[in-house]
């Protein structure tokens, strides 16, 4: 493949679908004066102080029984950080889930056992990936939070702003800092597979902008042409376009080519287990082999 002219390409896309926003999670001194106190975004009984519009490098507890309101501690209930993270599944937590690309809406990969397969695109006429299934609506589009966040079953999430670092998760939420590590030298966080890795690139999560992130779009979905051959499997493929496509057009079984684009030599896999690769093109990962051909429901 022609590395420079992909990445040229790449760079003239700009997704429409896939955005990222400065969240609400970091303290803000705009306007502010020298001693004013905001709130702690992430803990509603803290504060920081500011000094040149620029918080305080710890935030500072208010005393027992008190939260930060409107300025200063005062004596109130439980209260609730004003920081939502948006989870954003971007990181696989177990075989089968699946992963949104957090840089285009309309791409999701699946996860099976150590590997992360895709990027597969949603329908025209059902768009937007919402963790789970492309849907026609746009509002479930997520945007990686800057904050660093761990999800249900995610064992280390990435740090948004560092790809050399990673947190390891204890429970559900939002990291501690004290377990927050780096890679090993030359290792970069994989978001998708959450671990280190001597192979991934560095991606920046959090961009901290509120405009559109150019990003790696592809224009079509190719589908197979099934030309009427008299034979089954391939020995090997010339791709028709980006994914992944099995070996075997008819019977189900765990060979399949990873394309990298139109004209790319389709490079040889097999499913890991017991699985074998759909025959489906509009479905084309691995799956358990009772479910296979599997047809999608349109
Ligand atoms: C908020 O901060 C206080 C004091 O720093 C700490 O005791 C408390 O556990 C924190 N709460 C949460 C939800 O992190
Ligand atoms: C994986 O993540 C999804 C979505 O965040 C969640 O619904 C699911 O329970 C998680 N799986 C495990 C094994 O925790």
């Amino acid at each position: 493949m022609n590395t420079k002219i992909f990445v040229i390409i790449s760079l003239a896309v700009v997704s429409t679908a896939g955005m990222l926003y400065a969240d609400s999670c970091t303290p803000d001194c705009t306007g502010k004066n020298d001693g004013e106190k905001v709130p702690d975004p992430k803990n509603c009984t803290n504060y920081y102080f500011c000094k040149d519009e620029i918080p305080s490098d710890h935030a500072l507890p208010c005393d027992a029984g008190m939260i930060f309101d409107n300025g200063d501690c005062a004596p109130g209930p439980a209260c609730t950080p004003i920081c939502e993270v948006t989870v954003c599944p971007i990181t696989c937590n177990g075989s089968y889930s699946m992963i949104s690309d957090p840089f285009d809406c309309s791409k999701y990969y699946i996860c099976t056992a150590g590997q992360v397969n895709g990027p597969l695109t949603c329908p025209d006429d059902k768009p937007y990936f919402n963790g789970e299934n492309c849907v026609k609506d746009k509002e479930v589009c997520c945007a990686v939070s800057c904050t660093p966040y761990c999800g249900p079953g995610i064992v280390e999430a990435p740090d948004p702003v560092d790809c050399t670092k990673y947190y390891m998760c204890l429970e559900v939420g939002i990291p501690n800092e004290d377990y927050h590590f780096p890679c090993s030298s030359g290792e970069v966080f994989d978001f998708q597979t959450g671990r280190c890795s001597s192979d991934a690139s560095c991606i920046t999560l959090c961009t901290g902008s509120t405009s559109n992130v150019k990003s790696t779009t592809t224009t079509t979905t190719t589908k197979t042409t099934t030309t009427t051959t008299s034979f089954d499997c391939a020995n090997s493929l010339i791709c028709t376009g980006e994914g992944f496509f099995p070996q075997c057009h008819f019977s189900c079984q765990p060979g399949y080519f990873e394309c990298t684009g139109a004209g790319a030599q389709g490079i040889y896999h097999e499913c890991t287990g017991d699985l074998v690769f759909n025959t489906d093109p509009l479905y084309a990962y691995c799956v358990l082999p009772g479910n296979c051909p599997f047809h999608p429901s349109k």
